[in-house]
């Protein structure tokens, strides 16, 4: 979603800012803009709709000089994409500022702007904080003091950066809803959404609390919490890849990221499983005492997350005799639920800073449950930093908007998870040894499994052409096809949903013709009968199916039905091996439809606003 990037120097920092942008734009934007100040209070502002390139080939070198300077990549969300609604957005040209979230109460706040004799000239909700803060100054000594006044009046989500022309020697920035982080310089201090736009210039950082209001200067990083009051916050070293940006030889961030995910689950497992079991404290200091008493779980997350929860429902009531409910964070946000006894809360992120799962964290911390939990891949985040307790994914950066290695080390957690509670709950010895020795054997059958590359970019052939797509599971496989379809729409537009197989009779049969291709997911297990019975109802109605099967579940490719055979695994892990063919299913099609793989259309990486 929209990207920030802030720097105060000695030296012109268009360059660090244009850096910064291009780091932030697998987030997903759809204009980019830059405003920069001299010593002198010269200003210049430079906007353009589309890629940061093409803000980059604007820049000359009469606009692109400054020591100061606030740079933008927006996600429309009030107002088109035009250059004329892109940030920086300026007062009366002596404020300028960039903002990620939703003012809420702009069209009270425009009222009131325009009695005080402001012209809107945009569409967005952004320039009511330019004037608001402009407005501020007669009554304040300072840009400071202008700010922490403006902040009051606002409702709704804002990281926001403000400069004021008048002086050139410090911005100022405030936090409600969406993250900042401070990058801290020798003789410059920089300011950022995400430390990703930073890692160039400093590894070291301060992620800013809700409400901070912060004072950057070359020398001097000033923050005041929510009622006004100086605090100093922790200083944290960096452990991100600086080149944790680069496609290290790939063509998409994506296929580098499917390829790195025995890495990465080896990484993920390491030191925290073997076959002996889980290492203690695992989860945390005190887990150990706070999940022994676990009786049930409510989990909540958005998108491929929410497929991780899916999935781990099966596992948790399967293996641990824990009861499980999973819900889209959008929806426990806005309705009252019911806490179970001795519930622990699970929250599962990425990002750590999706809006409607922090805010459903949020909601959930006043309402009773034991503890909470955060399954998630970003240190320091909104998520990880309000929860109880926090598991690190261990993924590394994921830069493709379509989550992949995010998603299978969310899927490993959950197994340890499932490890975790079992114990506690009389988890029987095969269900623990079929996950331990699951596990053990993990990376290297994801290695196995993606050897089924050149196949599946094939079978991608045949897709390409289609409209529309079905995908077929059952069980714990039921989530995955799921994934399998979420991932094929959002990278290459075409229609796909997923049912477990048993409903299709109930309705989705109807569909079916030869240019509707089924995509069946049908590892060997207790359900692959009922499995085969659903596969005959699409083929006696003329369907055209694409089995991935285990190959001893004996299914075999004739005119109608393709198989693909994914390499044998414990039950447990199955449905972390079996996403992978469809991620690459979906990439390879993409790749032919030559959709934007990495960022595709109207999505961000990370949804910062609900
Ligand atoms: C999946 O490919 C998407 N990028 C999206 O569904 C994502 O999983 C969702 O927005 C949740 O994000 P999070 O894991 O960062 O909370």
């Amino acid at each position: 979603m929209c990207g920030i990037v802030g720097a105060v120097a000695e030296r012109n920092v268009v360059e660090i800012l244009l850096e910064g942008l291009k780091r932030l734009e697998y987030r997903g934007y759809d204009s980019a803009g830059v405003a920069l100040l001299s010593p002198n209070g010269d200003f210049s502002r430079v906007r353009r709709t589309g890629k940061v390139q093409a803000l980059a080939d604007a820049i000359t070198s009469e606009n692109g000089v400054g020591s100061t300077g606030i740079a933008h990549t927006r996600w429309a969300t009030h107002g088109g994409v035009t250059e004329n609604n892109a940030h920086p957005h300026t007062s009366s040209d002596r404020i300028a500022v960039v903002h990620n979230g939703i003012i809420e109460n702009f069209g009270e706040l425009r009222t009131e702007l325009r009695d005080k004799g402001y012209t809107i000239s945009t569409d967005t909700d952004t320039e009511t904080i330019a004037h608001t803060v402009h407005s501020l100054l007669d009554t304040n000594d300072t840009l400071l003091a202008a700010v922490q006044e403006a902040v009051t009046k606002f409702s709704g989500a804002y990281g926001t950066v403000i400069m004021d022309r008048e002086d050139p020697s410090r911005v100022i920035v405030a936090r409600s809803g969406s993250p900042l982080v401070i990058g801290l310089g020798v003789g410059e201090n920089f300011i950022a959404s995400d430390q990703m736009a930073l890692l160039p210039v400093t590894r070291r950082f301060i992620f800013l609390e809700e409400g901070d209001v912060a004072e950057i200067t070359r020398r001097e990083v000033n923050i005041f919490d929510v009622d006004g009051h100086p605090v100093v916050r922790d200083i944290v070293e960096s452990t991100v890849e600086h080149d944790a940006g680069d496609k290290a030889g790939y063509r998409h961030y994506m296929l580098k990221e499917i390829y790195e995910q025995p890495t990465v689950v080896r990484n993920a497992l390491a030191g925290r499983v073997s076959l002996e079991g889980l290492t203690p404290d695992i989860f945390g200091e005190n887990a150990e005492t706070l999940l022994r008493d676990v009786k049930h779980v409510q989990i909540i997350a958005c998108g491929t997350s929410y497929h991780a929860g899916m999935t781990a429902r099966y596992w948790l009531e399967q293996y641990a005799n824990v009861s499980c409910n999973v819900e889209i964070a959008s929806e426990f946000r806005y309705r009252k639920s019911v806490v179970h006894p001795n519930s622990l809360l699970v929250t599962i992120s990425q990002s750590g800073e999706t809006a409607d799962t922090l805010a459903a964290l949020r909601l959930a911390q006043e309402l009773g449950y034991m503890s909470s939990l955060t399954i998630c891949n970003v240190a320091g985040s909104s998520l990880v930093r309000e929860s109880d307790m926090a598991f690190m994914t261990k993924a590394g950066a994921e830069i493709g908007v379509a989550s992949t290695k995010a998603f299978t080390t969310q899927l490993g957690a959950f197994l340890m998870l499932t490890l975790a509670l079992g114990q506690h709950n009389g988890m029987s010895d095969e269900a623990r040894d079929d996950i331990l020795n699951g596990l053990q054997s993990l990376p290297s059958k994801l290695e196995e499994t993606l050897s089924l590359a050149a196949e599946i970019e094939d079978l991608a052939e045949e897709f390409a052409d289609k409209h529309h797509s079905l995908f077929l599971g059952r069980g714990e496989q039921y989530p995955i096809a799921m994934e399998g379809a979420l991932k094929l729409k959002e990278i290459s537009y075409i229609h796909a949903e997923a049912y477990a197989s048993g409903e299709l009779k109930h309705g989705p049969l109807a569909l079916i013709d030869d240019e509707m291709p089924v995509i069946v997911v049908a590892p060997n297990n207790e359900l692959l009968e009922k499995l085969k019975s659903n596969v005959e109802e699409v083929r006696a109605r003329g369907g055209i199916m694409y089995v991935f099967a285990d190959k001893d579940t004996a299914f075999e490719s004739d005119e109608t039905m393709r198989v693909i055979n994914v390499p044998q695994c414990a039950e447990s892990v199955a449905p972390i091996i079996y996403t992978i063919p469809l991620q690459l299913l979906s990439y390879y099609v993409a790749l032919i439809k030559g959709t934007d793989v990495d960022q595709p259309r109207n999505l961000a990486k990370s949804v910062t606003v609900e």
